[in-house]
């Protein structure tokens, strides 16, 4: 770290407080001026630092822009090791870190947008990624896990971001199997889990888990504009700074990805799984098939009854809930 992020580390720790310039400087071995010039760097990068006399420079609480040196303070446990690359537009978070895992990253690498131009969802949909309105992320894997277990990846980590989300909002956090997230019918949050398989032991090479959050986004593309929500639409004045809600849902990920096959988070997604009992369509190919879902199994698949009785545990595809007339 250079002189100027563990500035900005400092001040993140104190947030809303004042840090004393000498007492920065001798921590850091450097002069006051330096402090003073680097301070001055930060304020032409937008962060808003006061410097107060004979008080120091303090943060402003509302200071909401997103880098690995604003995260890192609220990180607890394991994912305090986590290496945390945060940019401001990129392609896709996990475009870029399929690249990452690829090249050999290692587990526990986050990549962290405020803007993504090619944001990507399941079956090949585009997942609409606007500047500072959302958080986009995707941490890289290195599971011990089977292929066929690979969906408790998805859903271990559906549980841990609807907890973080709904440390600060009022309203519940429901799952649409497998990857959505709903808060009040709308659809705040998408996650793809992408993975390679090795050939030879049948395991896991990596997984990339990515999570794109509507915090305050508001317009969105015709085509999605009446299924899409954002956490705090309402009243973006309420919202959490960003890194703090970044670093609540890496805390909680942390401890998921530890625990994926001990299969107790499976009965708080059942809980909030709004398709149980419900009479739903199953999409397969161009075709959709009425059914009933009636449980998730511990492979997270998702258990439907057909109209003859049979039953089918689904692990991938597309399901809808069937209007009532
Ligand atoms: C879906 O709704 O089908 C899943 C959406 C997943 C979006 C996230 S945003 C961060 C990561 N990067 C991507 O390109 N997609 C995921």
């Amino acid at each position: 770290m250079d002189i100027k992020q563990q500035i900005l580390r400092m001040l993140e720790s104190n947030r809303g407080r004042s840090v004393n310039g000498s007492l920065m400087a001798e921590k850091l071995s450097v002069t006051r001026s330096a402090i003073w010039k680097n301070i001055k760097q930060l304020q032409d990068e937008g962060y808003q630092i006061n410097a107060v006399r004979n008080l120091g420079y303090c943060l402003e609480d509302s200071n909401d822009i997103l880098t690995s040196e604003s995260i890192a303070p609220y990180l607890r446990g394991k994912a305090r090791h986590f290496n945390l690359d945060v940019r401001k537009t990129v392609t896709s978070t996990n475009t870029l870190a399929k690249k990452m895992a690829v090249a050999g990253a290692s587990e526990g690498t986050v990549i962290i947008a405020t803007e993504q131009t090619d944001g990507r969802g399941r079956m090949g949909r585009r997942f609409y990624s606007p500047d500072s309105t959302g958080l986009y992320l995707s941490l890289i894997l290195r599971p011990k896990l089977d292929l066929n277990d690979s969906l408790l990846i998805t859903t271990s980590a559906a549980v841990a971001v609807a907890k973080a989300i709904e440390r600060h909002t009022k309203n519940d956090i429901q799952i649409k199997w497998v990857n959505d997230l709903f808060m009040n019918g709308k659809k705040v949050c998408g996650i793809l889990t992408e993975a390679s398989l090795n050939i030879e032991n049948g395991g896991l090479e990596y997984a990339v888990v990515g999570i794109g959050i509507n915090v305050t986004t508001k317009d969105f593309p015709d085509d999605i504009q009446d299924i899409a929500g954002s956490i705090f639409s309402e009243k973006p004045e309420d919202k959490p700074i960003m890194s703090i809600l970044a670093a609540e849902i890496l805390n909680n990920l942390s401890v998921s990805m530890d625990n994926l096959t001990d299969h107790s988070y499976l009965l708080e997604y059942q809980e909030r799984s709004f398709l149980l009992g419900k009479d739903i369509l199953v999409l397969k190919g161009n075709d959709t098939f009425p059914a009933r879902a009636i449980d998730i199994d511990d492979r997270a698949r998702l258990l439907v009854e057909y109209p003859d009785g049979s039953k089918e545990a689904l692990s991938s595809g597309e399901v809808s809930v069937k209007e009532t007339k």
